[in-house]
């Protein structure tokens, strides 16, 4: 497997990032320390196929996230690589990015990540240049090795791009959305942002945080918040109905499940899709889609089923 560059960053990572937004996070995923097995297992199966890569944020499980990364991730004997994010959470400015900064990477565990993000934007509590100042003297602090941001439209995306150019740095990345069930950058013009720019887009619910997976349908929802997004409500499952079938179609041919198929939809030049798992089985399922070529018959068809 061949790392990817992140734009012009200078930061390579796999093809796929792991993610971690469930990791000790109650409120939504209705995590409980009886699931922290499977975690161990995700982690180590994710670094020996080679996704050494990790996506949290200070916001996941109230810091719990990077907590869990940072504590197993060290067992390692090989560091991994990590992205995390800062929030504009109340009463936070671009001044209060250093602090939080330093509060992740106590969590984490680390004097130095890889990639650091501004997890949404929000104009009213700082201005984009401002944030881009405060992630640019990060980079110069040492603290990162290159910065990105999330959420960002693709008029917001240029300022940031443009701010951080005249700090002499390249915009590494923007996460947004992205996957079979939610093609809105195609649509919004951030895809063609991030090529035009030459910033990579990290594509977060790339499985529609399940609903592609073919584990559930109508009369099997998650148990957890998952089950109010508009993508699991009865009708929405029901509707996917035929994409998933391809996608298993699609994956039997090749010895692989649904969701590898899906992952490999959404990898492609210049788009890392960040898979969110919790279990050594989805870990394993993520390493094996690495090795899936789809055709672009293949690709139009469940493009246009999508
Ligand atoms: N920047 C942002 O605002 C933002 C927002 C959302 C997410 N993210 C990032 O993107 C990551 C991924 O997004 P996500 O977790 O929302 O969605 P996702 O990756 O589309 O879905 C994750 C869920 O899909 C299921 N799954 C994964 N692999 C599977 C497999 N091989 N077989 C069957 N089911 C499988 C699991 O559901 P079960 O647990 O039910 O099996 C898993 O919890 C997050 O962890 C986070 O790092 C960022």
């Amino acid at each position: 497997m061949t790392d990817v560059a992140l734009g012009r960053s200078g930061l390579r990572v796999p093809p796929l990032l792991v993610g971690c937004w469930a990791w000790g996070d109650a409120k939504y995923w209705g995590y409980e320390r009886a699931q922290a097995g499977g975690l161990v297992d995700a982690l180590e199966v994710a670094c020996d196929g080679g996704l050494d890569a990790f996506d949290t944020a200070e916001v996941y499980g109230d810091g719990a996230s990077e907590k869990i990364l940072g504590f197993l991730s060290a067992r390692r004997a090989t560091p991994v690589r990590v992205a995390t994010k800062f929030g504009l959470l109340p009463g936070r400015t671009a001044r209060t990015l250093p602090l939080a900064l330093r509060a992740s990477l106590k969590r984490l565990g680390r004097a130095r990540i890889e990639l650091y993000q501004v997890h949404w934007p929000d104009q009213r509590m700082a201005s984009i240049p401002s944030l881009m100042d405060a992630l640019a003297d990060a980079v110069a602090d040492g603290l990162v090795q290159a910065v990105g941001v999330s959420n960002f439209s693709a008029d917001e995306l240029r300022r940031a791009h443009d701010a951080l150019a005249r700090r002499g740095i390249a915009l590494a990345s923007n996460q947004v959305r992205y996957g079979l069930l939610d093609r809105s950058p195609e649509r919004d013009g951030v895809l063609a942002a991030c090529r035009e720019l030459d910033v990579a887009l990290l594509a977060y619910s790339p499985l529609a945080q399940g609903a592609l997976s073919g584990r559930y349908d109508s009369a099997t929802r998650p148990a957890d918040r998952r089950a109010t997004e508009p993508w699991f409500s009865p009708t929405a499952l029901d509707a996917a109905r035929p994409l998933v079938a391809a996608l298993q179609r699609l994956g039997e041919a090749r010895g692989v499940g649904a969701s590898e198929i899906a992952l490999a939809w959404a990898m492609r030049p210049g788009v890392v899709p960040i898979v969110g798992c919790r279990e050594g089985a989805h870990a394993a399922a993520a390493v094996r889609a690495l090795s899936v070529t789809l055709s672009d018959d293949e690709r139009d068809q469940l493009s246009r089923l999508a």
